[in-house]
């Protein structure tokens, strides 16, 4: 009766399964790894490959093409669909008939051998591909160490930004209490200290908010919620936000948009975005100049749009625009903090939504971002009923 066999040779490294009917072949197979630092798994059935497959995990199978009942194109098939991470398949074709061979790699084979058997041959395939498997399985190893190590420092981001968070608000609400006159003070350095303590906290606030926010989405757990709701509302709520630091440049805010339509969004993210927006078109505009803001809705798109006529973003630069605390050499035109986090983080929301967000100079000076949303169609098959979508 044939029987499944293990035999170790003398430095084990790598496991090799050898399927094959014949025992003479299988045989061959084993004396020519007889000195490989490698322990050997026999088997002699398409089922028991399976088995052995699935129990021992080898770091490659030598599968012949012709068992009895399944064949080896049946068996890697199976195992493709069924093992995790498949070892490569070496299959062993009794001369080189370009059918089996085409049909080996189409099964997910990785090389073939003929018979009859040449020793050095052999092992330079299967050394080969031992080799490219170490190499694969390092870098998954890798990958799944970096993966690890991103994870605990977002983590770590989280909570040290939610930690900072709690006493800068204690602060900030303190130093507010006394700037509006309730603790009242008559010397001017008091208050021009006051208004430090707050324009700093301010800094640190949004800061630490944003770094909250990026650390949030890069940890999946930021939810969107959305649901129908109105652009043109949005955009004036944003604006209301930005319309102090437009007036203390003297820049002029106009906002074009259509009262009463109704679209899906986030309306807390999707303002958050324009909010950034708005305060960068400010931020880098000339004091005088004028924001331009519009919403629209067409052919199942949201589009809003903030044009400024700031100066542009330099064509070398642009790939810095999106990336976490990427700035260019445009600079703030009043001293504004810039940490180069906002557009990061409407890009991250822009694209939870499936829209996307861009920016182009325009051809008389100053420059416009658009973002464009659109109508998500499994908020219509629900009927406008909300939506939860993960923002990573
Ligand atoms: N409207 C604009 N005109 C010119 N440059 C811009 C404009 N908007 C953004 N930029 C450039 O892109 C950079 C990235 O913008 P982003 O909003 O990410 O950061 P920030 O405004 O500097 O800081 P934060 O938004 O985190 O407070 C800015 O630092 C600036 O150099
Ligand atoms: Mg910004």
């Amino acid at each position: 009766m044939k029987t499944t066999t293990e035999i170790s040779t003398k430095r084990p490294a790598a496991k090799l399964l050898i399927v094959e009917d014949d025992n003479l072949s299988s045989m061959i197979l084993e004396r020519i790894f007889l000195n490989e630092p490698v322990s050997l798994l026999i088997a002699h059935t398409g089922e028991e490959a399976i088995r052995l497959a699935t129990d021992q995990q080898p770091d490659l199978i030598l599968l012949d093409v012709i068992l009895p009942g399944m064949d080896g194109f049946e068996v890697a098939s199976t195992l493709r669909k069924s093992v995790d991470n498949v070892p490569p398949i070496i299959f062993i074709t009794a001369q080189r008939e370009p059918n089996d061979i085409v049909k080996g790699f189409e099964a997910g084979g990785s090389d073939y051998i003929t018979k009859p058997f040449q020793p050095l041959e052999v092992l330079a395939r299967v050394r080969t591909h031992l080799r490219v498997r170490s190499l694969l399985n390092s870098q998954t190893k890798m990958i799944e160490q970096l993966t690890e190590a991103n994870r605990s420092k977002n983590n770590f981001l989280g909570i040290a930004a939610h930690d900072l968070r709690s006493p800068l608000l204690s602060i900030r609400g303190l130093a507010e209490l006394l700037n509006d006159d309730i603790y009242p003070t008559d010397k001017p350095e008091h208050l021009e200290m006051l208004q430090a303590i707050l324009s700093g906290s301010d800094r640190m606030l949004h800061l630490i908010n944003d770094l909250l926010d990026i650390s949030r989405i890069e940890a999946g757990a930021l939810t969107l919620l959305v649901k129908p709701g109105d652009p043109a509302a949005m955009l004036s709520r944003a604006v209301l936000i930005n319309t102090g630091s437009a007036r203390r440049k003297n820049i002029s805010l106009k906002i074009a948009a259509d009262d009463g339509e109704s679209f899906p969004f986030d309306g807390e993210r999707l303002q958050q975005v324009v909010e950034n927006l708005l305060s960068n078109a400010i931020k880098f505009s000339p004091p005088g100049s004028t924001v331009e803001i519009s919403a629209a809705v067409s052919d199942q798109h949201l589009t809003i749009r903030v044009r400024d006529q700031g100066p542009g973003i330099p064509e070398n630069e642009r790939h810095r625009l999106f990336q976490d605390f990427g700035r260019t050499s445009v600079q703030p035109t009043g001293g504004e903090p810039s940490t180069g986090l906002g557009l990061a983080i409407c890009r991250k929301i822009v694209t939870a939504h499936e829209g996307t967000i861009d920016c182009r100079n325009l051809s008389g000076g100053g420059c416009e971002f658009s973002v464009s949303l659109p109508w998500r169609k499994d908020i219509i098959k629900e009927n406008h009923a909300e939506l939860r979508a993960h923002c990573g």
